[in-house]
């Protein structure tokens, strides 16, 4: 479905990104895996590599725009140009809004939504050149609905949210389209550090959905793959939920 596309997936070191990167490649994709957790970037693209799929590791820090314009250099350098963006990476932060300082809420805006500006802003230009291109954003339920406890990261989100309608109204001229999807509760290392690792706590977590269950990266990875392909080519501006029906009681 993806073969010689070229796709940049930020954050794929780890949790959906991962399993994003892992199933473009396994669709012919040639997969660029951008992180700024090096050793464990660098196992995921030699597993990808050793299976015989196209795939490179990019060290980056996605809040430095120096990183985000070389990411997209390279990737063209090397696969010929950007097809497919996911803006993926971010950090959750769990201090209430009266206590964060604010170099903690400036470093949450800079990972979770200035790094997808920056990196739309770069991949956009060759998108334009193209004349095609699909961005997919990784949002949140939290984008759509404050989820209590995590007003930074929510505030985050919703920028994400609006990021992405503004690129689909924008570029839509440029036959290049924007999507996000709003993941609830996912079965991640992020998950682990924020929720904690208490198979109990999960299971609470879980019954907030009308699923039951906790949503797992495939799941994420699933939508994503289908809003950056040809089979969504009418779809652009839309946050598709991931949320078991979290965001539908
Ligand atoms: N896990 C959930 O429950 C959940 C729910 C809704 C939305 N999301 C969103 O899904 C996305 C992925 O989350 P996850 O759970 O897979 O997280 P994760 O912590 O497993 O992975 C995030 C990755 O981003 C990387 N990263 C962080 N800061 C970076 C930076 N400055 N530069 C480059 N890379 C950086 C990390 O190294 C890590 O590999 C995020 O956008 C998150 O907000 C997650």
């Amino acid at each position: 479905m993806f073969e010689n596309k070229s796709v940049v997936v930020t954050g794929a070191a780890s949790g959906i990104g991962r399993q994003t990167a892992l199933e473009f490649a396994q669709r012919g994709a040639k997969v660029v895996v951008a992180d700024i957790d090096e050793p464990n970037g660098t196992a995921f693209v030699e597993s990808l590599t050793d299976k015989g799929h196209e795939a490179l590791f990019v060290r980056a820090d996605l809040t430095r725009e120096a990183d985000c314009e070389r990411l997209v250099e390279v990737t063209a350098d090397t696969f010929g140009g950007v097809d497919v963006l996911v803006n993926n990476a971010a950090i959750e932060i769990t201090t209430p809004i009266h206590e964060l300082p604010l170099h903690e809420w400036d470093r949450l805006l800079a990972t979770n939504l200035t790094s997808m500006f920056l990196c739309s802003k770069h991949a956009l230009r060759r998108m334009i050149e193209a004349r095609q291109g699909a961005i997919v954003n990784v949002c949140s339920v939290s984008g759509l609905v404050a989820w209590p406890g995590i007003a930074a990261y929510n505030t985050t989100k919703g920028g994400v949210m609006m990021l992405t309608k503004s690129l689909a109204a924008d570029y839509a001229p440029y036959n290049i389209r924007a999507n996000c999807v709003c993941p609830s509760i996912i079965d991640t290392p992020m998950t682990d550090v924020s929720v904690g690792n208490d198979l109990d706590v999960k299971e609470q977590k879980a019954k907030l959905n009308p699923l039951g269950r906790l949503g797992t990266p495939e799941d994420v990875a699933n939508a994503i793959l289908f809003l950056a392909s040809d089979d969504s080519s009418f779809i652009t501006g839309a946050a598709l939920t991931v949320d078991g029906g979290y965001t539908a009681v």
